[in-house]
């Protein structure tokens, strides 16, 4: 299979990368560095001509997406979380979506996070486009509202996308990580406003979550095996969701 790999340099897309590449298939890393196309993904026109650049490496034609690029809560523009992880995965998401189509048993895979869930849509303020306003009147809890906002909205577009993309025969899922040992955590711990809360929140099975253990998960969904699988958020969080929203099934 050939896969593309955003956030390949680091951490999970590292991790999915070296899981996939060590089962035989052909990776496409994209990251603003360690990887086989350097972008940065928050600039819509390098982004557009990192598409390209993966329709010219892959002949047009891919198996498999996984988006992993991402920023946590400590970014101090708010507005570059959403632009990372929501905007540039949903535009990667359909600029990609014609050369999957042309795959084998194709299937997508984005990483959003437990994050998702602290948050409702009709509260989103990405929803109600005022995004802007919103964090600036969030003080010192921006980064956090715009990180969970960005990731609340990923996973609906995601499921948004689950009719035309099963109609196209491509499938597309999101994984929702709780804490994970990565470069981004341990930026979160270093950050005075979320060091505390990001420590605190320890899920049930008593430890983070490593790397690997998400790009399992990750490299199961994009294989054939995984083929009635599509239009579903798999939290992978030690149990933290399950202790936090009990009765929410
Ligand atoms: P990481 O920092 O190790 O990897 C993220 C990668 O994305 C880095 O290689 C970085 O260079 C790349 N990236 C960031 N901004 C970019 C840009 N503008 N253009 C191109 N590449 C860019 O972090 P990690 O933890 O592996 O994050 C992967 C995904 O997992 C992210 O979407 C993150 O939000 C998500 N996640 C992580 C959790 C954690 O606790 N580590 C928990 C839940 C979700």
């Amino acid at each position: 299979m050939t896969i593309a790999i955003t956030g390949a340099g680091s951490g999970i897309g590292a991790a999915t990368a070296a899981a996939l590449r060590a089962a035989g298939h052909h990776i496409i890393g994209i990251d603003l560095r360690n990887a086989d196309i350097t972008v940065d993904l928050a600039d819509p026109a390098a982004r557009a001509a990192a598409v390209e650049e993966i329709l010219e490496r892959s002949g047009g034609v891919l198996d498999g997406v996984v988006l992993c690029a991402g920023v946590g809560p400590q970014v101090p523009d708010p507005n570059l979380v959403v632009e990372i992880n929501y905007r540039a995965t949903v535009a990667l998401l359909d600029a990609l979506l014609p050369a999957l189509r042309k795959g084998e048993n194709p299937a997508a895979v984005v990483v959003s996070s437990v994050a998702s869930t602290q948050i409702k849509w009709e509260d989103n303020p990405i929803a109600k486009g005022n995004e802007a306003e919103a964090f600036a009147r969030a003080g010192d809890f921006a980064g956090h509202y715009a990180y969970a906002s960005s990731k609340n909205a990923v996973t609906v577009a995601v499921r948004e996308r689950a009719v035309e993309w099963g109609a196209a025969g491509v499938r597309l899922n999101t994984v929702a990580p709780g804490s994970v040992e990565t470069p981004l955590l341990q930026a979160g711990l270093d950050d005075p406003r979320y060091g505390e809360a990001i420590r605190n929140f320890v899920a049930p099975i008593g430890r983070n979550g490593k790397p690997e253990e998400i790009a399992s998960l990750i490299a199961y969904l994009v294989s054939p095996q995984a083929g009635f699988i599509h239009g579903a958020q798999f939290v992978i969080d030690g149990g933290i969701d399950a202790q936090t929203r009990p009765t929410v099934v």
